[in-house]
């Protein structure tokens, strides 16, 4: 999971797809990563912090890193949170099979309209639950989707 911090949208994509792939039993890897630095090390903004821990989710352990070339060998799926995490993240990317791990998330929500869930990090408390009601039905349909058995 994507985004340009590493600090609200994708810790929070992180954690909830962690939660509910450790409820299923599956055994997936999951993790977030930046494409900016400015915030590594860093936890959660307290403010989505806050939002997950009040609908019952625990983000407060997670740790901000950068987005690297390496996470295109170690993960099978990159999900960006816009088109700007797209693009960069789409610069590192040095083949084609690289390129084409690269999604949106909300496209297993909205196929194909590469929606964007929008950064909060000016936003205000309502901005912070909106966020969290997209990426919580995003990572329920993306569970659904990947686990399908006909
Ligand atoms: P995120 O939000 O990309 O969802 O983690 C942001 C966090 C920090 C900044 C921008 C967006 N920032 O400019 O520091």
């Amino acid at each position: 999971m994507v985004c340009l911090g590493n600090i609200c949208r994708s810790p929070l994509a992180d954690g909830l797809l962690r939660h509910k792939v450790n409820q299923r039993g599956l055994s997936w890897e999951v993790d977030s990563a930046g494409t900016a630095n400015y915030h590594v090390g860093a936890p959660p903004d307290a403010r989505m912090v806050d939002t997950a821990r009040s609908m019952g989710f625990d983000i407060s352990a997670l740790r901000a890193r950068q987005f690297s070339k390496e996470d295109f060998m170690r993960f099978d799926r990159i999900y960006v949170m816009d088109r700007s995490n797209y693009t960069n993240v789409i610069k590192v990317a040095s083949t084609q099979e690289e390129h084409d791990k690269v999604l949106f998330l909300l496209d297993h929500l909205y196929p194909g309209k590469e929606a964007e869930v929008p950064d909060p990090y000016y936003g205000t408390s309502e901005d912070f639950n909106d966020v969290f009601a997209l990426v919580d039905e995003a990572t329920n349909a993306l569970l659904n989707d990947l686990t399908y058995e006909p």
